[in-house]
């Protein structure tokens, strides 16, 4: 016999059996999401998976195949699945999540809104799928331009209107012209302002208006916070942040 043949009898048994989501959540995802560490949600835990759907499952399942960037959730979980079999799995920890009947309805409202954009949803507080005045209280920048890119003049910004501001902002704070040493006070200084980030532990690194950000933080969201905080500064021509939580090291 040669060899092709023997390699496929020996594996079709094992591929007809395919794993249930049940199991490859055990196999994959269980080692984090069981027990909730290193900042996973844990499967179980209806507060918080109701929390995180606010934003619609479409953002839940995006994670969970690309990854939350900043924490221990690599893309499909570092595990070896396709895009399919993870959202399935993810359907699967939703479900044992035993979520009620509101949160799912809510978050299904949330996805025919249509949006898509991470630090949109984020943002979006009360899920009404729009940037209001209040929401935008911590982008002091955003704030003062909101008539410039309300183009509809409803008092706050769609998805649209966030993405086309975003983009301008960011062209009109790279056109600056400042140093790499004054752009490295500069998020510095930002930075200090997080009360949860020791400047011990996060390093700036400024090359040509490229900002790096690397070290450790005490949770994901204080790695999209210190974010926010340098986003504005002018000169600035990209953001690289590489900051990670101190979580996904294994420190709970
Ligand atoms: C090494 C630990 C780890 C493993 C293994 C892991 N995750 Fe996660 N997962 C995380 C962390 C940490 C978060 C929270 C990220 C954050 O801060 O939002 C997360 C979040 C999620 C979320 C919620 C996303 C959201 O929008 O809030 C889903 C869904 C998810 N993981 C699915 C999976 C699936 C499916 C697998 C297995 C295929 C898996 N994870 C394996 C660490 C892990």
């Amino acid at each position: 016999m040669t060899r092709p043949p023997l390699l496929l009898s020996l594996l079709l048994p094992v591929l007809a059996q395919a794993a249930t989501p049940a199991e490859q959540y055990t196999a994959f995802c269980a080692s984090c999401h069981l027990p909730g560490i290193h900042g996973a949600p844990r499967v179980g835990d209806t507060a918080e998976w109701a929390r995180r759907l606010r934003g619609g499952f479409s953002l839940v399942y995006r994670n969970a195949i690309e990854g939350v960037p900043n924490t221990a959730m690599l893309p499909l979980g570092g595990a070896s699945l396709s895009a399919a079999e993870v959202r399935a799995v993810t359907e699967y920890m939703i479900a044992a999540s035993a979520l009620p009947a509101a949160a799912l309805k809510e978050a299904a409202r949330y996805d025919r809104l249509g949006i898509s954009d991470r630090d949109f949803i984020r943002q979006d507080a009360n899920y009404d799928g729009r940037l209001s005045r209040a929401e935008l209280a911590q982008d002091p920048v955003l704030g003062r331009n909101l008539g410039r890119f309300d183009i509809d003049r409803d008092g706050a910004l769609s998805e649209k209107e966030y993405l086309q501001a975003e983009a301008v902002l960011a062209r009109e704070r790279a056109a600056v012209r400042v140093d790499d040493a004054a752009i490295r006070t500069a998020v510095r200084k930002a930075l200090a302002g997080i009360r949860e980030i020791d400047p011990q532990y996060a390093n700036v690194e400024v090359r040509n208006g490229v900002v790096v950000l690397k070290g450790i933080v005490s949770h994901a969201v204080v790695a999209l916070r210190a974010g926010d905080a340098v986003k504005r500064i002018p000169g600035i021509r990209r953001i690289d942040n590489r900051l990670v939580s101190g979580d996904q090291i294994g420190w709970d």
